[in-house]
């Protein structure tokens, strides 16, 4: 197997084990909601973010342990901004990973719960002296998070993708690339920065590792955008087909499939140039920068 694809299968494995230990057991009068937080996060998707601070946190000669307790806490943040997102409310979605959505399983009351519980949970192990020895370190984290999740982050993203819908007029690149760096970029760069965070990095290789998340999460949502285009269900484990219905603003609904295409290449290639200055240890995040565009799912 490819290098890549094989460390991403045994990160995703590794994650889904520290999942297992930093979620509540399915017990209790509340085991319902304890059982819908672990659908959600185990067992299913790409690991994406939680690989990346693992690979950010190989530069610096992180601790696993250190590294899979961030790893697993952004994705209950990301676990939890899915389940919300596929809410009647939102984007009214009953397929994902693959499976029913939460609120399909479950309904809208626990899907709701499942997000919220997900997102204190994920503070909860940033915040725990298992993550890192130093506290500033452990604060420094959960600020970090807190403002790529928060709203000038994700959740601020989510609101203008929700605006966007009911527009009169379609939105012009630059409110369509700010949309993007706030609903899906800021996740995915704390993710490759959150690495150095923990190895209290310099400014330089700390800042290049930021800009190298920026253009990835870039071109990942131009990535996820084509694959609602182009996927079947079966493929991508989500209903697929609906973006341009929907009203959604999208690169691609601007630019159409080929010069979307073309400016997914352009970041990737510019996320690559900001690890110039690392070593081969980096080569994993160099090969994930070509796969966000290459991946079927
Ligand atoms: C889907 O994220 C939501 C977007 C930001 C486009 P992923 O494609 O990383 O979903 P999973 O975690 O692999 O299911
Ligand atoms: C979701 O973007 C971004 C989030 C913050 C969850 P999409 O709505 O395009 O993600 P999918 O296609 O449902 O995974
Ligand atoms: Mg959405
Ligand atoms: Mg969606
Ligand atoms: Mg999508």
């Amino acid at each position: 197997m490819e290098a890549l694809a094989a460390a991403m299968k045994e990160a995703a494995s590794e994650v889904d084990q520290a999942l297992d230990a930093l979620l509540p057991a399915e017990e209790g009068e509340e085991r319902a909601l304890f059982a819908a937080m672990r659908y959600a996060t185990m067992g299913g998707g790409k690991k994406l973010r939680a690989f990346l601070v693992l690979e950010g946190a190989r530069q610096f000669g992180v601790s696993r342990q250190s590294a899979l307790r961030v790893g697993a806490a952004v994705e209950m943040l990301h676990g939890y901004s899915l389940v919300h997102d596929d809410l009647p409310a939102m984007d009214n979605d009953d397929l994902r990973r693959g499976k029913p959505t939460v609120h399909r399983a479950w309904d809208e009351a626990t899907a709701i719960l499942v997000g919220d519980a997900l997102q204190s949970q994920a503070f909860a192990v940033l915040a725990a002296p298992e993550t890192h020895s130093d506290p500033g370190v452990r604060v420094e984290l959960c600020l970090a998070l807190a403002q790529a999740a928060g709203a000038r982050g994700m959740v601020g993203g989510q609101m203008l993708d929700m605006l966007a819908e009911k527009a009169t007029a379609p939105l012009d690149a630059a409110a369509i690339g700010r949309l993007q760096r706030l609903k899906t970029g800021k996740l995915i760069e704390f993710s490759a920065e959150a690495g150095a965070i923990l190895g209290r990095a310099a400014t330089p290789p700390r800042q290049n590792l930021c800009f190298y998340g920026r253009e990835i999460g870039a071109a990942f949502q131009i990535a996820d955008d084509l694959l609602d285009l182009t996927a079947t269900p079966e493929e991508a484990g989500k209903a697929t087909g609906k973006d341009a219905g929907a009203g959604k603003a999208t690169l691609l609904g601007l630019l159409g499939p080929e010069r979307a295409r073309i400016q997914a290449e352009r970041l990737v290639a510019q996320a690559k140039s900001h690890l110039d200055n690392f070593d081969e240890r980096a080569d994993l995040l160099r090969a994930l920068a070509d796969h966000v565009i290459r991946r079927k799912n």
